[in-house]
């Protein structure tokens, strides 16, 4: 596939196969993550992948209770990879300070794009998960606080019978040239 065609084809994918996800494949999207731009090259970017059942059952416990019920779609996928970032003094603290931007999450999420790029392009599905407990996930993992809980991403094999439509908006809804004319 050509990249504007996993660009197409890319979608949340919130209903899954009851199929593994082979090992190789998440190494793949992974090695794609690994190889994304991040501000001053810091890669803040930690991956716990959960491809075991008892280990997810566990997670989704923790992390899509309560407030967080409506993202236990994610429970039912075969792979959750938890994507953490530990933020790199300079980059972050200056950002922040001076800009107010948090480059870290920039970060995070051009690595997470990457990795699901990649999962489209191998046939898999994925979700991005940004509503859950991070006291949760801390929780199950013993994940000390220097560390941020950035995102969960759900993967595996789509279920086909249950695709959600795109909805974007057009490109003259969000694109100017050479001046701002928004409201
Ligand atoms: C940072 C981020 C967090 C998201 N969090 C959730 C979530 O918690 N639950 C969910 O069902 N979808 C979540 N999504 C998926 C969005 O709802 C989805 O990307 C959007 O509706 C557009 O649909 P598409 O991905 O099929 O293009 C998230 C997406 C992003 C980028």
């Amino acid at each position: 596939m050509t990249l504007p065609e996993i660009i197409l084809k890319r979608r949340s994918i919130r209903r899954f196969l009851d199929r593994p996800v082979e090992r190789e494949k998440i190494k793949a999207c992974l090695e794609a993550a690994r190889l994304a731009p991040s501000a001053e090259n810091v890669q803040p970017w930690r991956f716990i992948v959960v491809d075991d059942a008892e280990v997810c059952q566990r997670l989704a416990e923790e992390a899509f209770s309560g407030i967080y019920r409506t993202s236990r779609f994610a429970a039912r996928a075969p792979v959750l990879i938890v994507i953490l970032a530990c933020p790199g003094v300079v980059a972050n603290k200056l950002g922040k300070a001076i800009q107010g931007t948090q480059y870290y999450l920039l970060d995070i999420g051009i690595a997470g794009e990457h990795l699901v790029l990649a999962a489209t392009e191998m046939g898999l599905g994925s979700c991005w998960v940004g509503w859950f407990s991070k006291r949760g996930v801390r929780k199950v993992f013993g994940i000390p606080r220097k560390y941020d809980v950035v995102a969960i991403i759900a993967l595996g094999y789509p279920d086909p019978t249950h695709l959600a439509p795109k909805r974007k908006k057009g490109l003259s809804d969000i694109v100017r040239y050479n001046n701002f004319d928004w409201k």
